[in-house]
């Protein structure tokens, strides 16, 4: 019997049971019957969480792009594979289909090759979302090649750091890129960028912006003329299961950047298998997430995922704030998208631009809402349940990271009974634990503590690029035989899980451990508040005090702060108790957010701390310039 599509939740927790008892039993059988093979696997699992060491699928051969896209063209040629919606609405949508996305494919590989691009090189690709940045993955990933993407919105210094990590070869890039109302020059990023990268020797230039530019001779070429001559068959590079299949940079609590390494076979069957079923993805279907290939949310769920399902996945170039607040209603109806996947921060900003630019558009074709990224608060939940879902979407409110590679405590939709900011059910094959801070596993339901994760699944990532000791010491140290997510969460009385935020964003207030999540989503709830961080900073009696820092939404009227920092800490009262009120709060324009849109509680805390000398690196910021003026108004 097939388990691959879960459509009730009696088979939820049977196939559930059988992923826990016999792992290995589930994961061959979903691998053989799902996925085409070169070569068979040898044994299915090899672990040991001590070394630590990882293996799935061991002597198995593949390629993922021959599952991802050979395997589709004789049912699903001319469907469309990437819909390219373009930053301005007036361009036209491009629609290519599985045919045309092989031919490109190969062609781009054989570019790779001609440039003397060969198996395990790495690559890195600092393109903006368009068409290109997907082809070139799958281009890499077709000779074998190693991709780094690097997210197009990060500065020279970061993109030249994250090059000579991994040592690339090769940049791949454009001559610029559109966001919205603004022309951001990348190339000139790139140029400074490999100043500082002696290893590049090649830069392969798409053309998207169309303007002069600067070329270095004997390393820049444009892109298209090598395409337009080169052949539209290429052979797939027969890899084995465990070969590297890329590299994804994410940022530890600190240090350099961490480039995590995720391999073939076992990504490939995760990340497949989750799409289907927490999407809930049928032929038909035109699925979007708005996430940028750039992270791993792209990689797993607008690329591979997606394609290894023959589904058809929509590539967004622009920003939600553009040309107005309704542009993502616009493009749900225009293609009927069915399957939406955003994050809490996008939903909270369009959340204040009020209900009228969505009720423009019709959004019957929407079936799942998914969210992903942060904790979603209680108020943004029920805006996105009430407002784009019309309360019969459900949403997916998805935990996972950049290390898990693909989706792991999730609600399926139209399976799982969902609740507001609760992650729910561990997905099939994921073992969560909860440990209290000894380590001990807290057994039962109605305990919390931090989330561990007891045994491997198939798209772990296999280490830290050059570094096995630190990607050792910060998941597999903490605790005794298990993997360390950095997470707290709790577990309700039914067994849902919900995430209360990152363990290091726990403040203890006179010995009392208090989640940030669950004060921010109290004060969310006040109609004035736009959004809210919460940090600790040393207090003489408790130990830590509150530090919440606030922005307000655009209402009329005008109130005095002295009455909202009162009606604030009136509502934590009541929703969590006085022990949470806050000592202090500070109204802002904005909140310090990564080029992700997470808020950097660490820079929030350092302020509150008073420890301005010692902020770090504020420049990769989305909005660096919130932070002097946080500064200035300090309490
Ligand atoms: C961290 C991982 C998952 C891909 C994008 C982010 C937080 C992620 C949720 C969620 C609460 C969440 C966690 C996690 N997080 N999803 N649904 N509810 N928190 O990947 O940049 O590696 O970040 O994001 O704290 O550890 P990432």
């Amino acid at each position: 019997m097939s388990n691959y599509h879960i459509k009730h939740l009696e088979e939820y927790y049977q196939v559930y049971r059988k992923s826990i008892r016999e792992p290995e039993n589930f994961w061959e059988e979903i691998a053989e019957e799902h996925f085409v093979w070169r070569k068979k696997w040898n044994s299915v699992l090899e672990w040991d969480f001590k070394i630590p060491e990882v293996k799935w699928f061991s002597g198995a051969k593949l390629n993922i792009t021959e599952n991802c896209i050979d395997r589709h063209l004789a049912t699903r040629g001319d469907k469309t594979a990437i819909l390219f919606e373009p930053n301005d609405p007036k361009e036209a949508a491009e629609h290519i289909s599985y045919t045309e996305l092989s031919k490109r494919v190969n062609q781009f590989a054989n570019v790779l090759k001609d440039k003397g691009i060969q198996k395990g090189d790495r690559v890195c690709i600092y393109v903006p979302m368009i068409p290109e940045l997907a082809i070139a993955t799958l281009a890499c990933a077709r000779i074998g090649a190693i991709h780094s993407v690097v997210f197009a919105g990060f500065s020279a210094v970061a993109l030249a750091t994250r090059i000579n990590d991994s040592d690339c070869k090769m940049v791949i890039t454009s001559d610029g890129s559109y966001r919205g109302a603004k022309i951001i020059d990348l190339k000139g990023i790139v140029d400074e960028a490999l100043e500082h990268c002696p290893g590049v020797s090649t830069v392969l230039v798409a053309k998207r912006i169309h303007s002069e530019i600067y070329m270095k001779e004997g390393r820049d070429q444009w892109l298209q003329p090598l395409l337009d001559t080169a052949s539209n068959v290429c052979e797939a590079e027969i890899m084995d299961a465990e070969d590297p299949l890329f590299i994804l940079y994410t940022s530890g609590s600190t240090g350099t950047p961490k480039g995590m390494v995720h391999t073939t076979a076992g990504y490939m069957v995760y990340t497949a298998y989750t799409f289907k079923n927490a999407f809930q993805y049928k032929e038909n279907d035109v699925y979007w997430c708005t996430a940028d290939i750039g992270w791993i949310t792209g990689h797993s769920y607008i690329v591979y995922g997606p394609l290894a399902n023959g589904a058809t996945t929509l590539l967004f170039e622009g920003v939600p704030s553009y040309p107005d607040f309704g542009r993502f209603w616009e493009i749900v109806e225009k293609h009927k998208v069915s399957q939406f996947y955003t994050a809490p921060t996008a939903i909270r900003a369009l959340a204040k631009h009020g209900t009228e630019v969505v009720d423009a558009y019709d959004l019957s074709s929407l079936k799942v809402l998914g969210s992903v990224g942060e904790p979603i608060n209680e108020e943004a939940w029920h805006w996105y349940n009430d407002n784009i879902g019309k309360k019969k979407s459900p949403i997916i409110d998805t935990w996972w990271q950049t290390e898990t590679g693909g989706m792991m405590i999730t609600p399926i939709p139209y399976v799982t009974p969902t609740k507001p900011t609760y992650a729910t059910l561990p997905f099939i094959g994921i073992q969560p634990a909860i440990v209290d801070e000894k380590g001990n596993e807290l057994s039962g339901n109605q305990v919390e503590g931090r989330l561990c994760i007891k045994f491997p699944w198939p798209s772990i990532a296999r280490t830290i690029w050059g570094n096995h000791q630190r990607y050792k010491e910060t998941y597999f140290s903490a605790y005794k035989n298990m993997y360390f997510t950095g997470d707290g969460a709790l577990r309700d009385e039914v067994g849902y899980y919900r995430i209360t935020g990152r363990v290091d964003d726990v403040i203890i207030v006179s010995g009392h451990n208090l989640g940030t999540a669950p004060i921010e989503d109290a004060i969310n709830e006040h109609p004035a508040v736009a959004e809210s961080a919460i940090v600790g900073f040393p207090h003489d009696i408790k130990g830590s005090a509150l530090y919440g820092y606030i922005t307000l939404k655009d209402i009329g009227e005008s109130r005095s702060q002295d009455n909202l920092r009162k009606e604030i800490n009136q509502l934590i009262t009541d929703r969590i108790g006085p022990i949470a009120k806050l000592d202090k709060i500070q109204f802002s324009e904005g909140l310090p957010k990564t080029r992700s849109g997470k808020i950097m509680r660490r820079i929030l805390r350092k302020i509150a701390c008073n420890e301005m000398d010692n902020l770090g690196d504020v420049s990769t910021l989305l909005n660096p310039e919130v932070v002097q003026s946080i500064i200035d108004n300090r309490l």
